[in-house]
């Protein structure tokens, strides 16, 4: 008898043939996430989950999954997962580090790059009709080259933006909550674009609120590639509509796939629908990644990447 699997979404056919191979796959087909009762139902007899940042695998999952030995989330952060209660019941809880560094790092740019060259409201007027032909002065946006690029978080992504940013010419500075590199204040005040790439945690939640975008300069530029709680939804925008800051790009959401509505009108903020890892290439290795973590584990082997 193989062990049994519960892959909350499906993966690509390489990744659910080696899955197969090993596994007795029970994969929810709805396309969205699993809805809650039916989610406690299936991990039930389960000795693995392959999860997504759209599950939310807390106490109660893991007390109905009383036969899990390894939950694998196929993300970097794993904030949707409630790991102390995974330890006390010696369930190994893995990440998918490294394979999604340069799509989340590229994406990052790729924001960083619309935001300030005011991509999103030259494509709205186009699309709405409105372009009258090219204008000397239309939709003049912020150079990159010679400025300063502040980091918060500087792990695998924060340093992989840094190395992108360097070639565009801007100086970067980081701040860590250890204390090294810059103090968060003075990053935020000094710093033409702030990016930030440190995970959620208790810590870090509402990181950015009011008293830090008010610290930012007008002319500065915050960018969101991390999680949505990292900032505070509701000051960003009063700091956007005020002009405390001059625009904002995001990926990642407080309450996704709800964007607070006071953000939807507003021209200078850039919305991405959570796309920073999502290339072909680096979905299948995430997807990959988990499946050989389930699989080692399963087998009695240790798993590839364990969370800290
Ligand atoms: C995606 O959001 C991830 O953490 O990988």
């Amino acid at each position: 008898m193989k062990p049994k699997v519960l892959l909350t979404r499906s993966l690509p056919s390489s990744v659910l043939a080696r899955l197969e191979a090993a596994c007795d796959v029970d994969l929810f087909r709805g396309g969205g996430p699993v809805p809650r009762a039916e989610f406690l139902a299936r991990v039930a007899g389960k000795e693995a989950l392959l999860s997504m940042v759209t599950d939310t695998v807390d106490r109660a999952v893991i007390d109905a999954g009383t036969e899990l030995r390894v939950i694998a989330n196929v993300a970097v952060g794993y904030n949707n997962i409630d790991v102390a209660a995974a330890r006390e019941r010696g369930i190994t809880v893995t990440n998918t580090p490294d394979v999604l560094t340069d799509a989340t790092a590229d994406f990052t740019m790729a924001l960083m790059l619309a935001v300030t060259r005011r991509l999103g409201e030259g494509e709205r007027m186009v699309r709405r009709g409105d372009w009258k032909g090219w204008a000397f002065d239309q939709l003049l946006g912020m150079q990159l080259r010679g400025k300063q690029l502040g980091i918060v978080g500087f792990g695998r992504i924060g340093r992989a933006v840094a190395a992108r940013a360097a070639a565009f010419g801007m100086t970067v500075v980081h701040s860590l909550r250890s204390g090294e590199g810059l103090a968060l204040d003075r990053l935020l005040a000094t710093s033409d674009v702030v990016s930030l790439h440190v995970p959620l945690s208790p810590d870090t939640r509402h990181l950015i609120g009011q008293p830090e975008l008010a610290r930012m300069k007008r002319s500065a530029y915050l960018i969101n590639t991390t999680r949505g709680l990292v900032v505070d939804e509701a000051a960003l925008a009063w700091a956007l509509k005020n002009r405390i800051i001059s625009g904002a790009a995001l990926d990642v959401y407080e309450r996704e796939p709800e964007i607070h509505p006071d953000l939807l009108p507003l021209e200078n903020v850039v919305l991405a629908p959570h796309l920073g890892s999502a290339t072909t290439e680096t979905r299948t290795a995430m997807a990959d990644l988990a499946a050989r973590n389930v699989v080692a584990v399963l087998s009695g082997e240790p798993p590839l990447t364990p969370v800290a």
